[in-house]
């Protein structure tokens, strides 16, 4: 069934893969990025996808996206937030204020916007899935990691709690969880690295769209682990 599709950071590496996967399947999709050009990678695909500006750290601005596609391709029945960003390295007793606020506005604050936005309309068409990006750091290996270990880990709790609230109903929310992403950011930052055992972003992103499909109905609260070899 064609289903109307948000996906949130397609500038970026997953946003990019998830996003040519929903196209591709047919969906109509729309996707966020911060600045009005077009998104690299994706141009190709630009008769096929509805470009949304936002800040989804922004209250106004994610309900005012919500509201732009909802106006233009229908009611959004699938959510994708890929949105989020690391920051690590400091021990908690040097971990600044800045890192911590960042790690859970980005991770954090940026799911609970875009999942509360998009619930009303699930809940009064009876059907959704909300498909959220944890970490595995938000269970082991958090070593100076610990703003960004916490807004993972509270993302997967905010999976759980919406698929509580909307049991009964045909509306879902899950996290992937992957480890290391093979994308050229972590290729550039860790060169000694074997990225052959990193996750390839199109197996996240088969993760990702099963999450989103019919089939995964009675997925509830999930936190999927997408480990790769490592
Ligand atoms: N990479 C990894 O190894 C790894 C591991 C575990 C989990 N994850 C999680 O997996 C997801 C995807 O990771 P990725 O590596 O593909 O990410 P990425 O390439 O860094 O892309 C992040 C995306 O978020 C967008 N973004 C950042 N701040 C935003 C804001 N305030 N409002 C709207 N968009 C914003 C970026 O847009 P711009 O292009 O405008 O900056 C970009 O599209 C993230 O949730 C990440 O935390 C990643």
């Amino acid at each position: 069934m064609t289903r109307t599709v948000l996906v949130t950071g397609g500038t970026g590496t997953l946003g990019n893969v998830v996003t040519r996967r929903f196209v591709e399947d047919g969906h109509r999709v729309a996707v966020t990025r911060r600045a009005p050009e077009e998104i690299e990678g994706l141009s190709d695909l630009t008769d096929r996808l509805t470009l949304v500006e936002a800040d989804v750290t922004d209250e106004a601005s994610v309900q005012a996206a919500v509201d732009n596609v909802a106006g233009r391709l229908g009611p959004i029945e699938v959510l994708a937030h890929l949105v989020g960003g690391w920051k690590g390295g400091e021990p908690v007793q040097e971990h600044s204020l800045e890192t911590w606020d960042r790690m859970l506005g980005l991770n954090l604050r940026s799911a609970f916007l875009c999942s509360r936005a998009v619930l009303p309309a699930m809940q009064q068409g009876g059907w959704g899935r909300i498909v959220l990006v944890s970490a595995r750091t938000a269970r082991s290996g958090r070593s100076g990691q610990a703003g960004y270990a916490v807004a993972k880990a509270g993302v997967a709790v905010l999976a759980e709690t919406i698929a509580e609230e909307n049991r009964g109903s045909d509306i879902t929310a899950n996290v992937v969880a992957p480890s290391v992403i093979d994308t050229p950011a972590n290729r550039n930052s860790m060169p000694g690295a074997v990225p052959s055992t990193w996750v390839p972003p199109a197996d996240l992103a088969a993760s990702v769209t099963f999450l989103a499909s019919e089939e995964a109905g009675q997925l509830r609260g999930a936190w999927l682990p997408v480990f790769g070899s490592a």
